[in-house]
């Protein structure tokens, strides 16, 4: 199996920060370009074929395009981003340039009073615009979060279907998930069935895509659009037995699951001199960890989970 490795970085967003904000990261607390090109070297050397650049918000670093490229130096074969999109049109041939292979693009609403209150500013056209580039610019397809809220964009799901009529995007709708401080209870929850029977009350004929390995999503099509819809069901059929995923947060902790806690601090050896072959067996003890844990656990009993934005990369930013 290869495996994709998240690195975590700040995440702008009502349901994952608080509107306070968070505590700040000191800079010397963060990894530098320099270690993480060195880990990602090790990950490489330990079966890790893909990184995601995540949430956090990524773009938020003035040297992204740097970082991509160290990535892909380092011997990632895929370097990929998920982003709220509001830098995109300004940020991306350079991303580009610098080898980034696909873009995920957090999305909730098209309306732009809903996307306002979410995202606490305007932007919506901007994103918009932001995915319209990215699809010129070659990259197929453009995939959409929508994390679905029960009584805020659950009446959106037929909007965001037409949005996939003339687009190559693959718009994945995601069940809402706890993490502390979020507001999470489950009469926010959309199950992904309900979802569904929502896409197929107006699209009868959606038909199901041919399952990709290591998915989160389940694709449905509808004949004769251009795009796709993806289901994430994180909460009411979790998909931990075929998750090829490892974290890796901002200050240098290893997670082998979203919800879980962090193995070891890769940065904590690093700086303490471990050479790499010590950090390829760290590295290589956690995924053996992660498959003998992972067959079949139910991840998502934990609801005290660190929220995505937990660790902040502001000193780099
Ligand atoms: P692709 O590489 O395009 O498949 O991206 P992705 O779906 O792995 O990553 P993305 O950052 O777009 O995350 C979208 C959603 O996938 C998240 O909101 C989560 O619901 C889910 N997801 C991503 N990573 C994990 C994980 O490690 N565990 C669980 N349970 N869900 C995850
Ligand atoms: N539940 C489900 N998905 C979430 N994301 C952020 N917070 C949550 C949550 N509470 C999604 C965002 C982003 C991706 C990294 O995670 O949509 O695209």
């Amino acid at each position: 199996m290869c495996y994709t490795v998240l690195i975590e970085w700040l995440y702008v967003g009502q349901y994952c920060m608080p509107a306070e904000g968070v505590p700040l990261s000191a800079r010397s607390a963060l990894l530098s370009r320099a270690e993480l090109a060195r880990l990602a070297r090790v990950f490489v050397a330990a079966g890790v074929d893909k990184v995601r650049l995540t949430g956090g918000e990524p773009t938020l670093r003035a040297d992204l395009a740097d970082v991509v490229r160290e990535l892909r130096e380092a011997g990632v074969r895929r370097v990929s981003l998920t982003t709220n999109g509001l830098v995109l049109t300004r940020r991306l041939p350079a991303l580009q340039r610098a080898g980034l292979a696909a873009i995920n693009v957090s999305l909730d609403s098209l309306r732009p009073d809903r996307y306002e209150r979410m995202a606490r500013r305007p932007g919506l056209a901007r994103v918009l615009a932001g995915v319209d580039l990215a699809l010129q610019l070659g990259y197929s397809p453009v995939k959409i979060n929508v994390v679905l809220m029960r009584g805020f964009n659950d009446d959106e799901i037929c909007d965001f279907v037409e949005y996939t009529r003339d687009r190559d995007v693959e718009v994945r709708f995601i069940e809402f998930m706890p993490f502390s401080g979020n507001k999470w209870d489950d009469s926010k929850l959309v199950p992904y069935r309900e979802a569904l029977r929502a896409v197929f009350q107006r699209h009868p004929h959606a038909e199901p895509a041919p399952p990709r390995e290591n998915d989160t999503a389940r694709v449905w099509r509808v004949p004769g659009y251009a795009g796709s819809v993806g289901f994430i069901s994180s909460m009411t059929q979790h998909f931990c037995s075929t998750c090829n995923r490892l974290r890796l947060t901002a200050d240098g902790n290893l997670k082998v699951c979203l919800f879980g806690a962090a193995e070891v601090s890769l940065r904590d050896q690093l700086r303490a001199g471990a050479d790499d072959a010590e950090l390829t067996a760290l590295v290589r003890a956690a995924l053996h960890n992660k498959k003998a844990r992972h067959a079949g656990t139910n991840a998502q009993t934990h609801h005290n989970i660190a929220p995505m934005h937990y660790n902040i990369n502001f000193g780099l930013i």
